[in-house]
């Protein structure tokens, strides 16, 4: 439930919530790219505020972390952005997770480019918890001195692991959502908000 999620994470706050009722933004009052017409309902998450909230968490986390040498390990697709202004230097490694067919979370987690690793983790959206829960798993085993995970996102499931990342940017309800390099079978990695999709853009780009 929402309360228990919000006071979780160890690293501040659970994010920003979004309440289940929040019916999002019109389409209508952003631009997006034309291709993408019809294919979603709403904006959850406009770019600006994302953009915003990254900002607060990358400060949050090198205030937290001081002048360690840190490693980010940015995964991808979803977990790519820019990193801004640093003082201290950081390494940045970057590897694949795979989970999800169509809009369903499957069994088979495939992480690749993870052959040897060291340190933090950082990722785009945190549903069951299950697969950064093998994430973990996979970074411990290289006996790192610290991990933090950072997530953009993270739903609110009815089935939610206890495992939740230590930075959150935005708890949200319990909808498959895509932009800001979310995808829907590597669709939408190309738009600028987070949003909706709709039941028509998820016929049209089904495998
Ligand atoms: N959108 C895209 N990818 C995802 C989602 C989602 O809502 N949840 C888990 N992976
Ligand atoms: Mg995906």
């Amino acid at each position: 439930n929402m309360a228990d999620l919000a006071a979780q994470p160890k690293g501040g706050s659970g994010g920003i919530v979004i309440d289940d009722d929040w019916p999002g933004y019109s389409l209508d009052l952003f631009s997006y790219p034309a291709h993408y017409s019809g294919d979603l309902d709403c904006v959850v998450i406009p770019h600006g505020v994302i953009m915003d909230r990254t900002e607060r968490l990358a400060r949050n986390i090198m205030d937290d972390l001081g002048d360690h040498d840190i490693v980010v390990l940015c995964v991808l697709k979803g977990g790519y952005h820019r990193n801004s202004d640093r003082t201290i230097p950081m390494r940045v490694h970057f590897i694949r997770l795979k989970s999800y067919l169509n809009d369903q979370s499957t069994e088979d987690l495939h992480i690749l480019g993870a052959e040897d690793l060291s340190f933090l983790a950082g990722k785009a959206i945190v549903g069951t918890g299950k697969t950064m829960k093998a994430l973990l798993k996979h970074v411990e085993a290289f006996r790192p001195k610290m991990i933090k995970v950072a997530g953009l996102l993270v739903k609110r499931v009815p089935y939610n692991s206890t495992c939740l990342p230590d930075y959150v940017g935005f708890e949200i309800p319990d909808r498959f959502v895509v932009g800001y390099a979310l995808d829907y079978n590597e669709y939408f990695r190309d738009l600028n908000h987070i949003c909706v999709i709709s039941e028509s853009g998820k016929m049209k780009y089904k495998i």
